[in-house]
């Protein structure tokens, strides 16, 4: 098919932060890219507390996204660094480290497992007594009885990303487009564009899905292409700390309580944001009053002075979530298509990583080597159907 003059050398179906990372980084590679989207810099990671937290987030069993998270922290001080230099706009991201503590003795049990899991994957943590945790976080609850301090696992703040990630992509050239998308255009068996809602049609050279937890909605994917992600809501909590209470928390806190995890990220600008359910609810991203009273409870029983904080905000966000709870990066199956998808709940830490991969292969038709343990493949081979 003849492309229309204008039509860009890629279109990133899907404005989060994904799909703008992806569009920015590969316009800094030279080519020329529109991101398609009705609400960019929109999605989860308006809700996201943003976590950068590769060790502390670690379950057995899933050490290839250990190694992809720990790549995307690695990058992600000098990524944050030159988005502010290109941009002015700040953020968010603050080194702080995450504290993760055991409210009983299963808990710290479990943490302890954990712990020699990390030395075993030599991995830097570190076993902190409760005395020790409270040195470190006055606020904790006196019952704190130990915890693991990661030094590494740090934060950013998902919607100043998403606002210097728009900035940054518009001063490399990126074009947005507001609109949805409603069904993919294969021409001579090869992805060649988007037809919108109201009938016009977008060409490109190569498409990239990055549409999270709607990446499998969009009409005319072949069957053995459709990513198999789903909408994992979460509900999640903004307090604020008033400048008298501060330092309210100095870093990260992590806890797992009646079998619930739970986490308190406290911003530089005062900000607290505590999450996060986990439900599997389909599209709705209804905030219930049993989900903020759970958060409130647990978070109380972790920092019991917390219920002093005025509370500012209620939310719910739509994780994308897949099968084996990693992202699918790389080509799929339909030439002209590449997947930059399925991120379940790692979706802001591995931004930096999954921007460079996508671009790297964009714009040298390779795939890197980081990225092959992520293929959408592995969805579609005959033992994957199985
Ligand atoms: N990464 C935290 C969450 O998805 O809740």
């Amino acid at each position: 098919m003849a492309r229309e003059e204008s039509a860009p050398d890629v279109l990133v179906v899907g404005g989060g932060v994904i799909g703008l990372a992806v569009a920015w980084r590969a316009a800094q590679r030279g080519l020329a890219v529109t991101v398609l989207d009705p609400a960019p810099g929109g999605g989860a990671v308006q809700v996201a507390a943003g976590m950068l937290a590769p060790v502390t987030e670690l379950q057995y069993n899933e050490e290839p996204l250990l190694r992809l998270g720990m790549a995307s922290n690695e990058r992600y001080a000098a990524f944050a660094a030159e988005l502010t230099e290109l941009t002015g706009l700040d953020t968010g991201y603050r080194a702080t480290g995450t504290l993760a503590v055991a409210l009983d003795a299963d808990d710290r049990e479990e943490l302890r497992e954990l712990h020699a899991f990390h030395g075993r994957l030599g991995l830097a943590s570190e076993w902190l007594t409760g005395r020790e945790c409270r040195k470190l976080e006055p606020m904790l609850a006196p019952g704190v009885r130990g915890g693991l301090h990661v030094a590494e696992d740090h934060q950013v703040d998902g919607r100043r990303l998403a606002r210097a990630l728009l900035a940054a992509g518009a001063a490399a050239g990126v074009r947005l487009h507001r609109a949805e998308a409603a069904e993919l255009l294969v021409t001579g068996g090869r992805a060649t564009g988007v037809r919108l809602a109201d009938g016009s049609t977008l060409t490109a050279g190569q498409l990239v899905l990055a549409a999270g937890c709607r990446s499998h909605l969009l009409a005319g994917l072949p069957a053995g292409v459709l990513p198999p992600v789903r909408p994992v809501k979460g509900q999640v909590l903004r307090l604020r700390i008033p400048p008298a209470y501060a330092p309210f928390l100095s870093r990260n806190l992590r806890a797992v309580v009646r079998g619930q995890h739970i986490y308190l990220v406290p911003r530089a600008d005062g900000e607290l944001v505590i999450g996060a359910t986990s439900e599997e609810q389909g599209f709705d991203t209804t905030v219930t009053a049993g989900g903020v009273y759970e958060l409130l409870r647990d978070a109380h029983e972790l920092v019991p002075g917390l219920t002093e904080l005025p509370l500012v905000e209620t939310g719910a966000g739509l994780r994308p979530g897949s099968p084996d709870n990693a992202p699918l990066l790389g080509p799929t199956a339909l030439p002209g298509l590449t997947a930059a998808t399925g991120h379940y709940r790692n979706g802001v830490l591995l931004t930096p990583v999954t921007a460079d991969l996508i671009a790297e292969q964009l714009a040298t038709g390779r795939t890197p080597e980081l990225a092959l343990p992520f293929s959408p493949a592995r969805f579609s081979s005959p033992e994957a159907a199985r």
